[in-house]
């Protein structure tokens, strides 16, 4: 599995915004992606058609930040997997810590779309990491089985082989405090152990992302650790310049 470099926009840029990144980074990146490397952008939902046009022809995927588990219906405000897949979004976030921590997301709700968007055939980065608090308790196993066993207990028989876990530590996230590659190395490998317990042998290939504060200059370190498969970037994603320098370290 090529190991995934994500951007997550979050909710950042105007469209015109939106497409000039995006067509910066293809530039940039135009036949420089190291082999064995996959690259991804996640823009609002908005901006998603018009960046499926920009991206168009470059070897760059284009995902959602979120989805809702229903194939339609009234559901105001939300969108579905069907819809995310037409606009040409192959992959979609679920789970990310600021939909747990500021909009409430339940773990059972997180399941519920991981499973869905799986079946409707999107690659799937499930989210997961604990806050400080919970660090500090030594809580980091019991949250990061309760994130993992509660969503992979649903997923579809041949959801696993389009399923991706994004850790990103909540204290580490848009504070410029990184984990030290000691924490990641120790908390890819009880992923990596959870996913094998749940999933058995496909739990071996579900690729790992680590994110929060993955700059270019500690990109090259982390994505050499065992069991890190890529990283999922959101403040660094912004500017195509320092995005690509991660892509390529
Ligand atoms: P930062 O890279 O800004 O810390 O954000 C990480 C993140 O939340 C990516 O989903």
């Amino acid at each position: 599995m090529p190991k995934l470099i994500a951007a997550n926009w979050k909710m950042y840029k105007t469209l015109a915004e939106a497409e000039t990144t995006a067509r910066e980074l293809a530039a940039t990146l135009a036949s420089r992606i190291p082999a064995g490397r996959e690259v991804l952008v996640c823009p609002v939902f908005v901006h998603l058609p018009a960046l499926a046009r920009t991206l168009q022809g470059a070897d760059i995927r284009l995902g959602a930040q979120d989805l809702y588990p229903a194939k339609e219906g009234a559901f105001t405000g939300e969108v579905a997997p069907r819809q995310l897949l037409d606009v040409g979004c192959t992959y979609a976030l679920v789970g990310h810590s600021e939909r747990r921590h500021v909009l409430g997301e339940s773990d059972a709700f997180v399941a519920q779309k991981t499973a869905f968007g799986l079946g409707e055939g999107l690659q799937i980065i499930l989210c997961i990491g604990e806050t400080l608090d919970e660090r500090r308790a030594g809580q980091l196993e019991t949250v990061l089985a309760r994130q993992i066993t509660s969503a992979v207990a649903r997923i579809p028989q041949d959801g696993a082989a389009r399923l991706t876990i994004a850790y990103e530590p909540v204290w580490a996230i848009g504070t410029g405090e990184v984990a030290t590659l000691e924490d990641i190395h120790a908390a890819h490998a009880v992923v990596r152990r959870l996913l094998a317990e749940s999933l058995g042998e496909a739990g071996r290939s579900v690729r790992i992302l680590y994110g929060g504060s993955v700059k270019p200059d500690n990109a090259g370190a982390i994505l050499g650790l065992d069991n890190v498969d890529g990283v999922l970037v959101g403040g660094a994603s912004l500017e195509a310049s320092s995005f690509s320098k991660i892509v390529l370290a």
